[in-house]
């Protein structure tokens, strides 16, 4: 399904301004901190549990720590990107360049180095950096990991690739001025053949917006996900694969 121009299929369930901690706060603009969780270990497993053959796992410990900014916790899209790159691997594996934007913890950006991609840069702001090396640290993945800030709309600093094999995003939609600021990067880094898994979880009926802009850049389509498609519109997630449309920025 071409999902270009249902823009309303991201518009359905509307309850404007869900706080994305889902706690009563009304700063819907704000990325929020969730103050509760500080400097913690999580484990997350990852599982291939539909497969009848090769049963594969790949499993992922993270320091989680919300005071540096929300990017410090693991999220829901996130985790559905991570098992979606589990059970299907070649997506990244024995790719030459995998990026991921707004990595936060690192969680996806890890998993695909994992299942095999041969270099991983797993970005985010400034803040989020010590959380994302201590990741890559405490998952032995330092190989194949590399750590940088990529800060949305700015330009591409030159340590990183300009044109990554595979860009992967999970639940980088939820703060509204950040919106051209993603779209322009995505652009930034890609061309009509770079893959790009970007992975959404609807909160607020304002992210119409975010793809109102994407539109004007990337054509994307809803990957058929069964039998995991209810739970995705119960969670109100989109799993999504984005293209280039032509080769300007
Ligand atoms: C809701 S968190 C998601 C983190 C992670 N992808 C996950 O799924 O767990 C959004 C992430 O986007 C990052 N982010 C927000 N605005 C950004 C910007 N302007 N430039 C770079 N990263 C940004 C945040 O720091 C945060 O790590």
């Amino acid at each position: 399904m071409n999902a270009a121009d249902d823009d309303d299929k991201h518009d359905s369930n509307d309850s404007d301004n869900v706080d994305i901690t889902k706690s009563s706060s009304s700063a819907s603009l704000i990325p929020p901190q969730i103050a509760s969780i500080i400097d913690q270990t999580d484990q997350f497993t990852f599982s291939d549990s539909d497969s009848t053959t090769d049963s594969r796992s790949v499993t992922v410990r993270l320091h989680v720590d919300a005071s540096p900014g929300c990017g410090g916790i693991a999220w829901p899209a996130g985790r559905v990107l991570s098992e979606y790159i589990v059970r299907h691997p070649d997506l990244v594996s024995g790719r030459e360049i995998v990026l991921e934007l707004g990595s936060g913890t690192g969680l996806v950006g890890l998993v695909a180095a994992q299942l095999g991609a041969k270099t991983v840069w797993i970005t985010d702001q400034q803040v989020l950096l010590p959380i994302m090396n201590k990741n890559v640290e405490m998952n032995s993945l330092g190989d194949n990991v590399k750590v940088a800030e990529l800060n949305w709309g700015e330009a591409v600093p030159e340590y990183l690739p300009t044109r990554p094999d595979v860009i992967l995003a999970a639940d980088c939609v939820y703060f509204e001025p950040a919106f051209p600021l993603l779209v322009q990067t995505l652009s930034d880094l890609s061309d009509s053949r770079t893959e790009i898994l970007f992975c959404y979880k609807k909160r607020r009926k304002a992210d119409k917006r975010f793809f109102t802009m994407l539109k004007k850049k990337f054509k994307y389509v809803e990957i058929p996900d069964e039998p995991y498609s209810d739970v995705y519109t119960r969670e109100a997630i989109s799993l999504l694969r984005l293209t280039k449309i032509g080769t300007s920025n």
